[in-house]
């Protein structure tokens, strides 16, 4: 029988994709219950052609439930996670609530499908630019070892929610007509300007928590605690796609023509890498597209000894750095 489907965090910008994807993938569904908060109870959203009327989050959302995918924030996920399990139910959580807990697999179907079909109630998702940087370097990593990645992001809107994404345009708009305008979500003028990742930075080591985020979560995905990871974490004034240079060393002599006639045959990765035309990935081709574009592919010429490569890659935060992966999980478990 098909499994009964809730989404906890229907209504946000990664809930409203899940509905999606769910939808386009044919994902086999019994029933959708849609969650969110009581704010939102009451509205109706449209799936497959039929209007489901949102439901207020509960301890008793989840009975009859097989598969919960969250995407409310970690908080929702460990308040609500023991409701999941009474009700026998699997979560896929969005947040970064469990996803470095040693009992929970943390999943890229591309590169480690198996780990899901050992979960212990909960399944984790990685985090967004984690997802994005590491899903092209797998098949190379699996072909010659990546030893050490240095990472810069650029960071779209969406990852901070739909109301960081609405004030950015209001904001722009603001802008534009000289007019005040107080952001609410974004801590830092958001138009026109580029700011540091708007997550705790630990004084210890200065890094920000995305940046810990995929230095951490590359070597759980990756099963590999010997690859060494730097990222510089940055928002940029774009809506949903996060883009990212990669720079990284393997364990023996690379070639640019090695890495496009790996990617070229990768799941879940497209090449964008047209040198006369200077077109590569852009977040505004990523947006709305399953796939992680993959461009800018040249030798580091920092490296004399020919093991490194630099790459630039967009993909869309929304659908493969959430939705869209959570949704791949789940069809991992009915499969
Ligand atoms: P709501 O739309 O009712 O506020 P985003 O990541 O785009 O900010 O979306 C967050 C999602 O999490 C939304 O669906 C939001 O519902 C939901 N959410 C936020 N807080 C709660 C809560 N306390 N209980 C249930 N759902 C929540």
């Amino acid at each position: 029988p098909n499994p009964v489907v809730a989404i906890a965090g229907a209504t946000g910008a990664v809930g409203v994709e899940m509905i999606r994807c769910l939808e386009e993938r044919n994902f086999p569904v019994k029933e959708l219950k849609l969650l969110a908060s009581a704010r939102s109870a009451g509205k109706t959203m449209k799936f497959r052609g039929k209007d489901i009327v949102v439901e207020e989050l509960t301890e008793a959302s989840f009975k009859g439930v097989d598969i919960a995918f969250f995407s409310a924030g970690g908080g929702i996920s460990r308040k609500f996670a023991q409701a999941v399990k009474e009700a026998g139910a699997v979560m896929i959580d969005n947040s970064s609530a469990y996803r470095m807990d040693p009992n929970v697999p943390l999943v890229i179907p591309e590169i480690n499908p198996e780990a899901a079909l050992h979960h212990n109630g909960i399944i984790a998702n990685p985090n967004c630019s984690t997802i994005i940087a590491i899903t092209p370097l797998w098949p190379i990593h699996k072909v010659n070892r990546v030893k050490r990645l240095v990472a810069a992001t650029y960071q779209a809107a969406s990852g901070a929610g739909a109301a960081a994404m609405e004030e950015l345009e209001q904001a722009t708009r603001a802008f534009l007509s000289g007019e005040p305008f107080e952001q609410k979500i974004i801590p830092h003028p958001y138009p026109f300007n580029v700011f540091s990742h708007n997550s705790n930075v630990d004084p210890e080591t200065g890094y920000n928590e995305e940046e810990l985020k995929m230095v951490k979560e590359t070597k759980k995905i990756f099963g590999d605690d010997n690859i060494r990871v730097t990222a510089t974490c940055v928002r940029v004034p774009v809506l949903r796609a996060h883009s990212e240079a990669l720079d990284f060393e393997c364990e023996n002599p690379i070639t640019p023509k090695e890495v496009r006639d790996i990617l070229a045959k990768a799941p879940g990765v497209k090449i964008v890498d047209d040198v006369s035309a200077n077109y590569f990935p852009m977040p505004k081709d990523a947006s709305g597209k399953d796939d992680i574009l993959v461009g800018r592919i040249r030798q580091d010429i920092s490296d004399p000894s020919g093991r490194s490569i630099a790459m630039f890659v967009a993909g869309d935060q929304l659908l493969k750095g959430a939705a869209l992966n959570a949704v791949q999980i789940g069809e991992l478990l009915v499969r």
